[in-house]
């Protein structure tokens, strides 16, 4: 019998507990004397809204999830091969629960490498890194600790190199950010990469509420959790129980947005910025968009960016899909 010890990951952190802190005062600034008020959907990841968010993808009502593994289980071997990636970076990684799919896939058929995950979130993201290593002890595994917004000049050079964003976390930008990302992630792609990138689709607004407004109040409390980090972080004093949570459905920019609702006029103190916050009876923060998509709007941004589609997969029910854009 012979032991064999995977090497750790290494982790690069371009993003440090302070620099979220600095980023979080120039949010809160700008986003709480905004009208709408509105907050990034970023902050929304701290240690407790990561665990919330994992509690999220398994409650009744929140498909997203299920139907991308469903992808991934049925049509992983199709993307390894057209991809024939020896490099996967992932964004917006979180616990890499998924991912796992994939890198079975392209290491059978394409001979796969490396995997690095990315994530703002620290702590989930050592944790993943750690359990794949343990799963893949032959797999390099690199992670990133960063925002994809600005760093994604962080990813290693490699050869074919696919960057997979999941979890249809792109439809938490808005178009003017996505049109940012897309350009951001060509600019650092070279010929014969790819991008799988996961999308919800437009459907029933029943089912996009409740997705958003589970029975249980997990997606609840992982929209207040907001405050309660921003207690903690920034000395505000938001009462928590004076917010409601909203999923509303906008059908014009056919994306939800998740809303903190003040009960009664309030004014809230944030006191490491020196700032007091007036709410009016009624008013409402926004605290992240999550758009659905139509294949055309993805074929549309993707060639805008620079990439062609190769490739498009849906679960059986239709609910969300895949797609690969190719940098010629
Ligand atoms: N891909 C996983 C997780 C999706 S949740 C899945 O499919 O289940 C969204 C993830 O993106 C979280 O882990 C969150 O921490 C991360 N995230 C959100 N905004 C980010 C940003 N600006 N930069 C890097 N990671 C981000
Ligand atoms: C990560 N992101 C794609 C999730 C979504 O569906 O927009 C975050 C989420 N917000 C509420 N529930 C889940």
């Amino acid at each position: 019998m012979s032991l064999r010890f995977a090497a750790p990951a290494g982790i690069t952190v371009r993003l440090g507990p302070d620099d979220l802190v600095d980023g979080l005062r120039a949010a809160v600034v700008a986003g709480l004397s905004s009208t709408p008020k509105t907050l990034p959907a970023v902050y929304l990841y701290d240690a407790r809204g990561s665990e919330l968010f994992d509690q999220i993808t398994r409650v009744a009502e929140y498909y997203p999830t299920r139907a991308e593994r469903q992808i991934l289980g049925t049509y992983s071997a199709d993307i390894a091969a057209a991809s024939q990636a020896e490099v996967l970076a992932e964004l917006g990684s979180g616990t890499c629960e998924k991912s796992r799919i994939l890198i079975r896939a392209l290491i059978d058929e394409a001979s796969l490498t490396t995997y690095v995950p990315f994530d703002v979130s620290e702590g989930t993201l050592r944790d993943a890194a750690g359990a794949i290593v343990e799963e893949f002890p032959d797999l390099a595994v690199h992670g990133i600790v960063g925002d994809f917004r600005v760093d994604l000049d962080a990813i290693p050079a490699g050869r074919r190199r696919m960057i997979a964003f999941l979890g249809c976390t792109i439809g938490n930008c808005t178009p003017g950010e996505r049109a940012d990302f897309l350009a951001g992630v060509v600019d650092v792609m070279n010929p014969g990469d790819s991008l799988l990138l996961g999308v919800d689709l437009v459907k029933d607004p029943d089912r996009l509420v409740a997705a958003y407004d589970d029975a249980s109040g997990v997606t609840a409390e992982f929209n207040k959790n907001v405050l309660v980090m921003l207690n903690r972080e920034l000395g505000a004093d938001f009462a928590i129980d004076r917010f409601d949570h909203v999923a509303h459905w906008d059908p014009v920019n056919e994306w939800i947005e998740m809303r903190l609702k003040s009960r009664g006029a309030q004014t809230v103190r944030v006191t490491a910025l020196g700032l007091s916050v007036e709410f009016a009876d009624g008013e409402e923060l926004r605290t992240e968009i999550s758009a659905k998509f139509r294949v055309e709007r993805v074929r549309d941004e993707l060639v805008d960016a620079g990439l062609e589609m190769v490739g498009w997969w849906t679960d059986a029910a239709g609910d969300c899909a895949l797609s690969l854009g190719m940098r010629r």
